[in-house]
């Protein structure tokens, strides 16, 4: 593969993907019967696997109007797609609208107004709204991939009544409701923090009930299961993932008449162990660090701008080296991409003792926001992302770019340009 689309390259293996998003949605059903796995798109939005999510059975999570197109673009039909976004734009909701999307997530005041003067230009149907809640819960995981405390630009708040009177208004434009969202974070080892999501919301249906007499026919309690980046990882076995869920969910709401479908929203543990990045190792140079001591840069043809996560998040990878075949003694090295700046891909890496310049090492996890988070930094073209087959072939599901489309979008104004 390296040798045919060059390195960088995403390289997803769909039996692995089919496999895990089979145990997703067979867990999901196992632990609720009346549940639906949604694929949140934004983890990996190349065509190919959105059509191998819903192929499997899920829906499609899309966060914007570019996430929805792509779905649409992949074959997946609108109904099954429904749309997030804290600060969507009016074009971006009536062309949702307009396209027959499955359901809208409300995130804010403002939004009910819009939705209210859009769907008074009847028809199109207003599809399913569902109202985004901040039920209060504090994950443990990285500041920059929490979601669901009180602190946060997403949804409304419950404890300070904004939940209640965001239902209340969107009852009363007429608009058709029909439950509560909620998303606590991401990389979470466990389901804890999601459990009391879940159970918030749920609560909040119950007063719903009470309080207006509205009827949650939706749960959605998001996305969040963590992967296996290194061996230290050992995120919560999903089955178990979803038995917590959905217990918390049917404990709450026993007895209350209330029996909505519970709509899990999964990205990063749907697609996230299926991929690897492939490099090709440039340098290795050991420099001093201190008295005695050394450090072994080995640097590979990309980093920062296939997969900005180390940088962003202080993400910790695991690496191994595909070609040679790994033999022999290792060493702590450290990994670093080819950008102008302290990239580092992988801050201590065990590889071969000989690796060296022509070697081809393998990222592991990447199949989750990587390729979606990529960028041109430095002017690199993105990666091709390339789909082994279930008989081992494999095809290239999204082209490399070209330093030509790359460069297409830009416009020298004549007055700049070179003389000619
Ligand atoms: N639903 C909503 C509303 C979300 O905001 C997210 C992720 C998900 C579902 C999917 O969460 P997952 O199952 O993938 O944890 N770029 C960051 C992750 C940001 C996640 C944002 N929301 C990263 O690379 O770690």
């Amino acid at each position: 593969m390296a040798t045919e689309f060059g390195t960088p390259l995403y390289v997803l293996d769909e039996t692995s993907l089919r496999e895990r998003i089979r145990e997703f949605v067979v867990a999901a059903r196992r632990a609720y019967a009346n549940s639906q796995v949604s694929y949140a798109s934004k983890a990996n939005s190349t065509l190919a696997v959105l059509a191998i999510a819903h192929q499997e059975g899920c829906s499609l999570d899309v966060a914007s109007e570019g996430e929805f197109r792509a779905a649409l673009a992949a074959g997946v039909p609108p109904q099954a797609c429904h749309l997030h976004g804290n600060n969507k734009s009016r074009q971006e909701l009536s062309f949702a609208i307009e396209q027959g999307i499955g359901a809208i997530v409300i995130d804010h005041f403002g939004e009910i107004e819009m939705l209210k003067a859009l769907a008074s230009n009847a028809p199109p149907q207003c599809p399913q709204l569902l109202l985004r809640l901040a039920p209060g819960v504090d994950p443990k995981t990285h500041e920059k991939i929490a979601t669901g405390q009180a602190d946060t630009k997403f949804g409304f708040n419950i404890a300070d009544g904004a939940a209640l009177r965001a239902a209340e208004r969107t009852l009363k434009a007429n608009l058709p409701l029909a439950g509560f969202h909620c998303h606590v974070g991401s990389q979470l080892m466990d389901s804890e923090a999601q459990t009391s999501g879940a159970e918030l919301i749920a609560r909040f249906a119950m007063e719903a009930k009470a309080t207006l007499g509205f009827v949650a026919t939706v749960l959605n309690v998001g996305g969040g299961l963590g992967v296996r980046y290194t061996d230290s990882d050992r995120p919560e076995p999903v089955d178990s993932f979803c038995q917590n869920i959905a217990a918390a969910v049917r404990a709450t709401l026993r007895g209350s008449s209330i029996d909505p479908i519970l709509i899990f929203e999964p990205g990063r543990s749907l697609v996230a162990e299926s991929g690897v990045t492939l490099y090709t190792v440039g340098v290795v140079k050991t420099v001093p660090v201190s008295a005695g001591k050394t450090r072994t840069y080995v640097a590979v043809d990309g980093g920062l701008s296939d997969n900005p996560r180390p940088a962003l998040y202080g993400a910790k990878y695991s690496v191994e080296r595909v070609a040679p075949p790994p033999a022999g003694p290792t060493r702590v090295v450290t990994v670093s991409g080819r950008h102008c700046e302290t990239d580092r891909l992988i801050a201590e890496a065990s590889l071969p003792e000989d690796i060296a310049p022509g070697n081809l090492v393998q990222v592991l996890t990447t199949g989750a926001y990587a390729s979606s988070m990529s960028s041109n930094y430095n002017r690199y073209p993105r990666p091709a992302t390339v789909l082994v087959r279930p008989d081992g072939e494999f095809r290239t599901v999204q082209v490399r770019e070209t330093f030509d489309s790359m460069l297409a979008r830009e416009v020298v104004p004549d007055d700049l340009g070179r003389e000619r």
